[in-house]
Order: structure tokens, then sequence, then C-alpha cells
């Protein structure tokens, strides 16, 4: 294997959850890291919007000048974990532009302008990507794109939003009504001060339009979604519905070939494989013309699990770092 002398260098764009996450992922493992890839991994600094903040985590050095990452040119992979649309939609333009290897973990950004940032990324001939934008630590993507490639998805069904799972999960099971299991997964870390995101389908809906989009190779946009959410659901319901056997999940569904892509609340009997799914835990089933029906579960979200699929993209990110900077060599002997 080539030893590279240089550091792949890492630009955090956001050190809350996922990136102080990534960095302690790092911290656990890395002799291996190094060693896989061949050359050490190096995260940089990290952009934060209050730099005297508490961290869980310490990074050595952290700043609030989006510029000393961007345009620092010894940075190699610009990863943005910061969330939402703005100002990460053109930090993320501006890192390409510099031609840097991008990773997100942006679902809103990604369901809003993922077609023409990765047209961007591909025209300056870097890598885009995203796993950590869909389902967390399920390694969706890079399962559709690689291990799935000989194959034909035909239908996407699955629990996409951990927040709600684990909502419906306590009304269903303790009998709490919606504002009680609401309030409760707040103070436990699970749901937003402002929910309205993750209750009314709208992050469900983000993942399913990027999931779409491997699977299907279609356009899809967010207006494509039919999209409800847990808002309106109460206990008489839950109490009438589960007398015949049937429990509420909010379930992400599509079959293009039906023209139907949604989002909302299903009855599902007892029996099914997606009404085991409690808590926070997220599952996905697809359909496929070769193997039937597959189906994983796991952590949706988290520091830890989500920092994980993070470096499984920074891993990627970092192998094409390297294989350019032999190109580079052979072209110029430097
Ligand atoms: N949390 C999860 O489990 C999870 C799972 C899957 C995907 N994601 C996605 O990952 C991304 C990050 O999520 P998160 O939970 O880590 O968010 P978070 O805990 O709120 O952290 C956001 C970080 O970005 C920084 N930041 C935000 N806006 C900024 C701005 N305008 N300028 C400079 N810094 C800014 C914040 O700085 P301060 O620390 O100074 O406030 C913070 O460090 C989001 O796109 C989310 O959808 C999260």
């Amino acid at each position: 294997m080539k030893n590279y002398q240089d550091d792949v260098r890492v630009g955090l764009l956001g050190f809350g959850t996922v990136g102080q996450g990534l960095v302690q992922g790092i911290n656990l493992q890395i002799d291996n890291i190094s060693s896989r890839l061949g050359a050490p991994l190096k995260i940089q600094r990290a952009l934060v919007q209050d730099a005297n903040k508490k961290r869980v985590v310490g990074l050595p050095e952290l700043t609030t000048n989006a510029r000393d990452i961007l345009e620092d040119p010894d940075i190699d992979i610009v990863v943005e974990v910061m969330g939402g649309e703005q100002p990460a939609y053109d930090y993320i333009k501006q890192a390409l532009g510099q031609r840097k290897q991008v990773v997100t973990a942006n679902k809103l950004l990604l369901a809003q302008h993922g077609p023409e940032l990765k047209a961007l990324a591909q025209r300056n001939g870097k890598g885009l990507l995203y796993e950590a934008s869909v389902l967390g630590g399920i390694p969706i993507l890079r399962t559709i794109q690689h291990g799935l490639c000989g194959d034909k998805v035909e239908e996407v069904k699955g629990i996409f939003n951990g927040t709600t799972n684990f909502i419906l999960t306590r009304m269903v099971e303790l009998g709490e009504d919606y504002p009680t299991a609401l309030r409760l997964a707040q103070e436990a870390g699970y749901a937003e001060a402002e929910p309205t995101m993750d209750v009314s389908g709208l992050d469900a809906a983000c993942k399913l339009v990027i999931l779409c989009r491997e699977c299907f190779d279609l356009e899809f946009h967010l207006k494509d979604v039919t999209m409800s959410g847990i808002e309106h659901l109460d206990q008489r319901q839950i109490t009438l519905e589960k007398r015949q056997g049937r429990i509420p999940k909010l379930i992400a569904c599509a079959k293009p070939q039906n023209g139907e892509i949604q989002v909302g609340v299903q009855w599902l009997p007892e029996t099914d494989l997606l009404s085991r799914v409690s808590g926070v835990q997220n599952a996905l089933s697809l359909k496929t013309l070769l193997a039937g029906e597959l189906f994983w579960s796991g952590p949706g979200a988290g520091g830890l699990a989500t920092g994980g699929a993070v470096l499984g993209d920074i891993m990627e990110a970092a192998e094409r770092v390297l294989t350019e900077r032999d190109t580079v060599f052979q072209q110029t002997g430097k």
C-alpha cells in the first residue's frame, strides 16, 4: 500500500451533535483510519457560531469565519454539518468552487438543491457525498449505489423519522397523549424545541426525496410528496384501532410506477415488520426486481451513528484526494 506523507485535511462547517460525534468516532479509531487510508486524517478546524460555547469534544481550533475553512488551501475536504438552507447552500457552492471535496449531512438542503449541487460538483471534478443525510447510521445510499447496482428498486417504504416514532411508540404503549409524548421527546433531546420539521413529516419527506433520486434515477422534488404529520392523532383513535390489531406509524413510501410518493400516518397490523420498530429507531424496506423484499433497521440519528456515516464519506473523499495527489505527482514530480 502507498504511504502518503501529507495529512488529508478536513474542515468542518458546524461542530454540534454530528460534528462532535464525528470527532469522537475518529478519536476512537484514529490508527485504524490512518492505516486503512495510508495517510493521516486531520481535522484542521471547525466553523461555529459561538466559539465560547462548552462542547463535549475539544478541537484545537474553532473559528467563526467561514473563509478560514472555505479559502484555506490546505483543506482538502469540507464537511457541512451545520444544517439549514442558508448559509449552508452558499458555503457548499463556494467549497466546490474552491475545488474541495464536499461531504454533507444536510437533508433539507439536498432535498431542495441536491441535483444542482451534484451537477456543480461534477463540473468541478469533485465529489459531493451525503450518506448521513438519509437514515443517519443505516448505510443505505452506498448500499443502493454499490450493493444493489445490478438490481432494480421498485418500491420504497419505511420509518424515516426517529422523533415521531418515539412519540408514537409512547402514545401506543403507554397511552400518553400527543402533547405529553412530545414534551418527553423534547426533554430526552430527541425533539427540537421547535419540532415542526419532524412532526409535520417534512424531515421524512426530505429523506424520501433524496432516496428516491438514488433508487429510481428520476427527478423528484419536495413538492411531489403528499405529506401529513402526526400532530392530529389522538388517544381515542389509537385505542379504537388497537382493538382491531392496528397501530399508527409515520410511513414514508414511494411507488413511482403508480405515481405514489407520500409521507403520512398508516395503521399497520401489529404483525408487520415496521410495527415492531419502536422508539427512535428507523427502518427501511425495499422491494427489488431480483432480490425481492429487503429490510434494514437501526439508528436514524445521534452524534456517533451519524458521525460514523459522515466518516465513511470522508474516507471515500480522502481516497479521491490521495488519488489526485498521486496523479499530480506522476505528472509533475511534486
Ligand atoms: N443530529 C442528528 O442526529 C442528525 C442526523 C442526521 C442528519 N443530521 C443533519 O446534520 C446536520 C447537523 O445537525 P446537528 O444535529 O449536528 O446540528 P447542531 O447540533 O445544531 O449543530 C450545528 C452546528 O453548526 C453551527 N452553525 C449553525 N449555523 C451556523 C452559522 N450560520 N454559522 C456558523 N456556524 C453555524 C453551530 O454552531 P454553535 O455550536 O456555535 O451553535 C453548531 O456547531 C443537519 O443538517 C442535520 O439535519 C443530524
